[in-house]
């Protein structure tokens, strides 16, 4: 039998092959629509650590780059050493967790990207480090020398009771507001301000926010930052299905722990004690970490990708389906790793 009618069907087929490849495989990939040297990016957070990387990583494929940081010496520090890459680097100061800083921030940074936005990337964020019993006094709370006392008979005495009381409360409180401000409620605060010009003025935004597994299993020692990484996880999930149907995509990023200087700046350690207890959080263990470099790589592939969900790396997302199917396990292996079995 003749190859011709075989042949003559492939080469018609060709054209349709090929409109199919394009059209499922190429142009669904972020960096066909928008070419990563006309990429505009808000990197919230790049003095240090992450965030820093992340610039360096944009500035290599010549986007152009807003830094954003409080610390203007290490801003403008890094626009000078990025200059030479990115397509253009612009720094801007702002403290995130200041309504008007934050107005100021989207302005300045829209301006210098004339009027558009591609990739607004959060990385700004701090950490507790404490056991919360210490950072409010629960443990001191009962160990006086009427304690004993207390806990049997004389329990109506005032004095007795007031031993039952924790010894910081407020300190407990006042930390938590400072750290669900920066961890939650500044990330909050930026998308609202980032969103409409995401929507209008890209054809597709994309928001990615630095979260933490500490977002999606807590830990000992992490109560009150578990506690906001949580909130900006089912903020950003649930608000990535409202945003859907406008184009802008939201991915939320849980790395395990990351080597950088993060927990020297932990945000819940009182002035009094600040020295000693940096030394303890600085001698602790980062074993195992992965490098600030390898996480900006995840994230950059994460939003290239358009990915919903980046967990690095990889084997933490073992612990997440393990954390349904043993979760005891996870706690252990959580309690084990932080020094509480
Ligand atoms: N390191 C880890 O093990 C780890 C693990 C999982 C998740 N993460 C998350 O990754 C993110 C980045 O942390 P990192 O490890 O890279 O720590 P980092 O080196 O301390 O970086 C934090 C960055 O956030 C900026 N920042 C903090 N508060 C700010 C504020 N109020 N306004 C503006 N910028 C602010 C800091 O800049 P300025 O000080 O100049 O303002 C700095 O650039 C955080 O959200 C953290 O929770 C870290």
């Amino acid at each position: 039998m003749s190859s011709a009618p075989l042949l003559l069907g492939a080469i018609l087929a060709l054209p349709f092959i090929a409109a199919v490849i394009v059209s499922r495989v190429v142009w669904p990939l972020r960096t066909t629509r928008i070419l990563p040297n006309r990429e505009r990016v808000v990197i919230i957070g790049a003095t240090s650590g992450i965030g820093l990387e992340v610039a360096r990583l944009y500035a290599g494929r010549h986007a152009h780059v807003v830094v954003v940081g409080r610390r203007i010496g290490l801003l403008k520090e890094v626009a000078r050493q990025l200059e030479p890459y990115a397509s253009s680097i612009h720094p801007v100061a702002g403290d995130v967790t200041l309504p008007e800083d934050v107005r100021r921030i989207t302005i300045e940074s829209l301006q210098a990207l004339k009027g558009g936005i591609d990739t607004l990337i959060i990385c700004a964020g701090g950490i507790s480090v404490l056991p919360f019993s210490e950072l409010a006094g629960t443990d001191t709370a009962g160990t006086g020398a009427g304690a004993a006392a207390a806990t049997t008979s004389s329990l109506d005495s005032s004095d007795a009771i007031m031993k039952l009381l924790p010894g910081d409360a407020q300190a407990a409180l006042d930390a938590s507001v400072r750290i669900m401000n920066v961890n939650y409620h500044a990330p909050l605060n930026l998308t609202s301000h980032f969103l409409p010009a995401l929507t209008q003025t890209s054809i597709a935004g994309n928001i990615m926010v630095v979260s933490s597994m500490a977002g999606k299993i807590g830990a000992p020692t992490r109560s009150i930052y578990a506690a906001s990484k949580h909130a900006a996880q089912g903020f950003f999930e649930s608000l990535s299905m409202e945003v859907e149907r406008t184009g802008v995509h939201i991915g939320i990023v849980s790395p395990g722990t990351v080597d950088t200087d993060l927990r020297l700046s932990a945000m819940d350690l009182p002035k009094s004690k600040a020295d000693d207890l940096k030394e303890r959080v600085a001698s602790g263990t980062k074993k195992g970490a992965m490098t600030a470099w390898a996480c900006a790589e995840g994230i950059v592939r994460g939003s290239d990708l358009q990915q919903r969900e980046v967990v690095m790396p990889w084997f933490y997302r073992v612990s997440l389906v393990l954390d349904l199917v043993s979760p005891w396990l996870v706690r252990w292996l959580a309690q084990k790793k932080y020094g509480y079995l």
